[in-house]
């Protein structure tokens, strides 16, 4: 089977609720999830994140969570995330939060989510905190985007971030040319169609690359979100070439990858910060991980077959 195909059936396999429900219960998961999250608890990813300051090393943390069903767990969500921004600001300072509308119920209601997002971004801004919107499935995306438009008037330090796979994003970087938001560029972790997104791997490696020089000269204080060498290398090229300084920008990985890369980056001189997810509901976002390199499920099921 090709890589490909793997992947795709991985990203199929993220959306499967059955198949969530028997792999979350199970013990042998453990160790991998142990690898891709902090902890179950804010206490545990706020640990995590001080020692990685310690290395040089700030985080973004995420609480894991996606789609909510009704308005009423979409609040418990913006409660929890409030929680999560005051527990940074007292112990875990410079870190961002990361958020997914879907969690703050952009699918149920998006008026009700911008209100929640609100109420997200403005006890942040009282201590303080940055957020960060995470960009999901394109069935999510354009009202994520309108909404995350809506708020940056009044909350201009919040981040987006924004998918090089997707055929529309172009466009969308173009609209955002007198706003100037912050941004963090991605390849896009989600199964999408043709239609909208570019699928091979080679093509979106370009285009994150093309891409790379519009948001250095538009942008102010961007994150490139990779692991990938031939991009970071290809980054820090063009921040040269845009007369920007190391600090003019930041990288952004997974914590869990490529710990080697990090590492040298911050030995480099460069700003490097890691997305730290913590919670129960690790599953989908597990499942993506895997979909970006079917070798760590090889690792996962050969550990399974060896006990
Ligand atoms: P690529 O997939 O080509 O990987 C390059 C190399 O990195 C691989 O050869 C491998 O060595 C290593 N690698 C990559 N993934 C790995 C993994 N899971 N385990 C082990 N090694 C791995 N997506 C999205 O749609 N919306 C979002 O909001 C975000 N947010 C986000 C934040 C941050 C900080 C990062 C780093 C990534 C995201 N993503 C995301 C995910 C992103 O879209 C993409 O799926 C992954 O970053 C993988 O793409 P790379 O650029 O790393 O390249």
């Amino acid at each position: 089977l090709g890589i490909d195909v793997i992947s795709h059936v991985l990203l199929r396999a993220a959306q499967n609720k059955k198949l969530e429900n028997l792999v979350s219960g199970h013990p042998l998961t453990r160790g991998l999830v142990s690898r891709y999250v902090a902890g179950v608890t804010c206490e545990e990813a706020i640990l995590v994140a001080r020692q990685l300051k310690g290395e040089g090393i700030n985080v973004s943390l995420d609480l894991l969570g996606e789609q909510v069903d009704d308005l009423a767990e979409s609040a418990a969500a913006t409660d929890h995330y409030i929680d999560t921004v005051h527990a940074i600001a007292e112990q875990a300072p410079e870190a961002t939060v990361s958020v997914k509308l879907s969690q703050l119920g952009i699918a149920v209601d998006p008026q009700v989510c911008a209100k929640n997002l609100n109420r997200l971004l403005e006890a942040a801004e009282e201590v303080g905190v940055v957020v960060e919107v995470d960009m999901e499935h394109s069935s999510v995306g354009r009202p994520t985007l309108e909404t995350f438009r809506e708020a940056l008037p009044r909350y201009p330090h919040t981040r987006v971030a924004i998918q090089a796979a997707m055929r529309r994003t172009p466009e969308d970087l173009e609209s955002f040319t007198n706003t100037k938001p912050r941004l963090r560029l991605v390849k896009g972790a989600y199964d999408e169609p043709l239609t909208r997104a570019l699928r091979d791997r080679k093509e979106i490696t370009a285009q994150y690359q093309h891409l790379t020089g519009w948001i250095l000269a538009h942008c102010p204080d961007p994150a490139f979100g990779t692991h990938d060498d031939a991009c970071i290398e290809h980054v820090k090229k063009a921040a040269v070439a845009a007369g920007l300084g190391k600090d003019d920008f930041e990288f952004q990985m997974l914590y869990g990858v490529r710990r080697d890369v990090q590492r040298q980056l911050v030995r480099d001189g460069y700003r490097v910060r890691l997305y730290v997810p913590f919670g129960t509901q690790w599953y989908p976002y597990l499942m993506r991980r895997m979909a970006e390199r079917p070798a760590n499920l090889l690792f996962f099921l050969r550990s399974l077959v060896g006990r």
